[in-house]
């Protein structure tokens, strides 16, 4: 079991526990959400912002951990295996993703390794995730990517401008051995808030 404020949420054994990074991204979605926007959290491990995000409107969840998405079940949250948003259809107002990004140049072993192995620079997941948001974004659709400075916040905002996002950071905090930021993107060339 983990607990956030008032919410307690299962966790199994081969799913990631929610921490800062977890309640940082929670954080940035609570401000961010209206109560109209359909969600779409891609990798959500336990469920745990998909739980808060239910509280207030529609959501539905992905994970490539078949366990994750067994364990989101489990704490009520409506979600789909998938490699990112393989087999997703529809366009949502909201996408989050608290993505894996740590640097590695190991095999992944077991299910939890997918949960913080971002490859070799720590961007190889976030980067196949910028690539296809859009197609999933309403035309006022906005998304919230919590980032580390151990995988390079320019490089990731340089790769969100060069994919046409107006880029902003909504939220940021350090923490012992890295800062984390939650980044939200939206489409530049539409009328946006
Ligand atoms: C850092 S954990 C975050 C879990 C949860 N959202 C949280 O904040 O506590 C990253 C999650 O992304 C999932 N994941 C990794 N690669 C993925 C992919 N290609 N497609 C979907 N989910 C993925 C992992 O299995 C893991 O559950």
């Amino acid at each position: 079991m983990s607990r956030y404020k008032n919410k307690e949420i299962l966790v199994l054994p081969e799913v990631y526990t929610p921490a800062e990074d977890s309640f940082l991204l929670v954080e940035a979605v609570l401000r961010e959400l209206r109560p109209s926007d359909r969600v779409l959290e891609i990798g959500t491990g336990s469920g745990i912002v998909s739980a808060c995000v239910k509280e207030r409107a529609s959501v539905i969840a992905t994970d490539i951990n078949p366990y994750a998405v067994k364990c989101a079940r489990l704490n009520g949250i409506d979600s789909i295996r998938a490699d990112l948003f393989n087999g997703i259809k529809g366009r949502f107002d909201l996408v989050v993703f608290n993505p894996p990004y740590l640097p590695s140049d190991k095999k992944l072993n077991d299910w939890l390794d997918c949960a913080w192995d971002g490859g070799e620079d720590g961007r190889a997941i976030i980067s196949r995730f910028l690539c296809h948001v859009q197609d999933h974004l309403t035309e006022s659709g906005r998304f919230l990517l919590l980032v580390s400075s151990l995988s390079g916040v320019d490089a990731i905002m340089d790769k969100m401008a060069s994919l046409g996002f107006i880029v902003e950071e909504v939220l940021s905090e350090k923490y012992f051995f890295e800062r984390l930021t939650v980044l939200k993107g939206r489409v530049a060339n539409k009328s946006r808030r």
